[in-house]
């Protein structure tokens, strides 16, 4: 049975831990708030979800919260990291508190848990050892827009991470990432300027769930792509300015 750990599983995560689960994974989540994704996934798979509390803006203290997951999950193949907050922050008053809220949990926790996790995947048999793959935005390092200074600060360090990591673990573990356009309205954004957002993608048409769970699968079983970045945006990345 293969075995992945899953970083924030409300939205986007509950769907690609349902997909994994469906598939006969068994999925540890890390969790900063319990919510209905989770005592969903909980109830509907049962021993094969495994999930632990974790605030990933806290640094000095992933390892106990990993370590339980690996313990019971007993190893990992995959990593995927979706676990990111998305708060505007308005430049001249971007505190060094934005900063950390954003950078942590993006970016560097999502290093220090790959960290962790490596030496249990190395573990496994084959060439490929295990599969690293996180969500990026497609704004980040093309066309950020204004008002997310902090976010994009930690997307960007996390789209580079991509590119350490993989050369970091090649030839034993692959680490991608999907840069993911609109796909479910944030709930501080209203229902027009989500509108408005999704008619600046060249499709017309938010980024479907289906298509991030097979993606996402693919990424997860892939043999040969390591340090990709790849848009599924809606087409959003080829049209440039946001204002
Ligand atoms: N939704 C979109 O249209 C869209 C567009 C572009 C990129 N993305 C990317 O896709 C991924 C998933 O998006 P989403 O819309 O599903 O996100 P979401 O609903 O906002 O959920 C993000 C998850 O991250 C968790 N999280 C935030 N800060 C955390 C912390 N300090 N420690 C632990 N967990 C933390 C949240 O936990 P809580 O439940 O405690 O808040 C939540 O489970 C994210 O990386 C996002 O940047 C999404």
């Amino acid at each position: 049975m293969k075995k992945a750990i899953i970083t924030g599983a409300r939205r986007i995560g509950f769907w690609i831990a349902k997909r994994l689960l469906r598939e006969n994974w068994q999925v540890g989540i890390i969790y900063r708030t319990y919510s209905d994704s989770i005592r969903e996934l909980e109830s509907d798979f049962g021993r094969n979800v495994i999930a632990v509390k974790a605030d990933l803006s806290d640094l000095d203290n992933l390892k106990a919260p990993i370590d339980s997951l690996l313990d019971s999950l007993g190893g990992i193949d995959c990593l995927l990291h979706l676990a990111s907050p998305y708060i505007p922050t308005k430049f001249g008053n971007v505190s060094k508190s934005d900063l950390f809220e954003h950078i942590n949990p993006i970016a560097l926790s999502f290093f220090l848990v790959v960290q962790h996790c490596v030496p249990y995947m190395l573990k496994n048999q084959g060439p490929i050892k295990g599969r690293i793959l996180a969500f990026g935005d497609w704004a980040t390092n093309t066309t950020p827009y204004r008002g997310y200074g902090a976010y994009f600060l930690a997307k960007g360090a996390l789209h580079t991470s991509i590119k350490v990591l993989a050369r970091e673990l090649a030839p034993d573990v692959l680490v991608n990432a999907i840069a993911l356009g609109p796909v479910l309205k944030p709930e501080h954004i209203s229902q027009e300027l989500w509108e408005s957002y999704i008619l600046k993608t060249p499709l017309k048409r938010e980024v479907s769930i289906e298509d991030i769970t097979e993606l996402s699968l693919f990424l997860l079983k892939v043999s040969s792509m390591t340090g990709e970045i790849i848009n599924l945006d809606s087409g959003r990345h080829v049209c440039g300015e946001c204002e």
